[in-house]
């Protein structure tokens, strides 16, 4: 896909949702083979210390249900589970799910983030890694999550975010010269990583992201920045019930 075919897809307004839906989806379907061996690749496998530092402020303890959504080949999932909780695996992608159950043994359910296929206050925590981004209407996937979660249940979500002033000229062209080149060589799928910087770059910096949560409701919203901001991960509790 050229530059002009993403901004048909991303900045032309009448553009519906369905069709982005259906953009991210086949994106998604096409990388799934490639996708972990892509993501070590891109980041020099720090996404696995990104992931790590996820789970280890998720800090699974006792008896919990933790959904792992947009949770991908599930290698987020995985590192949630201990003996006493249980993790789901959640995905809207049947590709990336098939990936997934090839490589763990773990439960998983087909859900989009916006119409989150399960029942309200019935999660204790929700970890999002990559995901919200992916969603065509981030708004109505946190209310979603704002739903399912208990009260006092957690979110966490690492997303890609804005790095330091210093870093950026930097990181930019690493993004856009690099990344659809490594795309290209290693996922066979050039396209799908345009697509990938496209989407970091329209989303929110950290301290929109935070108002954003805490406006939909989430309290205690907060963040971690990780590798001077490349990444983030935002965190917010679900007080009470509306
Ligand atoms: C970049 S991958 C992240 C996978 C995994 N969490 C990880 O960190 O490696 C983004 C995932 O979001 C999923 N996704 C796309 N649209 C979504 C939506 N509307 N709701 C939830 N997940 C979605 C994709 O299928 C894909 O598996």
């Amino acid at each position: 896909m050229q530059k002009n075919n993403l901004d048909q897809t991303f900045g032309n307004q009448e553009v519906s949702n369905k069709e982005r839906e259906q953009l991210i989806r086949r994106v998604f379907t096409k990388v799934a083979p490639r996708y972990d061996l892509m993501n070590d690749a891109m980041s020099f496998g720090i996404h696995r210390l990104w992931k790590r530092k996820l789970v280890k402020l998720a800090k699974p303890q006792g008896s919990q249900l933790i959904v792992d959504l947009a949770g991908g080949t599930g290698d987020v999932a995985i590192k949630l589970a201990t003996e006493n909780n249980l993790v789901l695996l959640a995905d809207p992608s049947l590709a990336m799910l098939k990936e997934g159950i090839k490589r763990h043994n773990i439960s998983c359910i087909a859900t989009t983030g916006e119409q989150l296929a399960l029942a309200n206050n019935s999660v204790d925590t929700i970890t999002i890694a990559f995901g919200v981004r992916n969603m065509t209407q981030m708004e109505k996937g946190l209310e979603e999550i704002w739903r399912v979660l208990k009260p006092d249940g957690r979110i966490l979500c690492l997303e890609f975010s804005t790095p330091h002033r210093w870093l950026r000229p930097f990181y930019n062209l690493y993004s856009y010269y690099i990344i659809p080149r490594l795309g290209a060589w290693i996922a066979r799928q050039p396209e799908a990583y345009t697509y990938l910087i496209e989407s970091i770059r329209r989303f929110p910096d950290q301290e929109e992201m935070k108002k954003t949560m805490e406006q939909l409701g989430f309290s205690d919203v907060h963040y971690h920045n990780l590798s001077f901001g490349i990444a983030c991960i935002h965190i917010g509790t679900k007080r009470g019930n509306r």
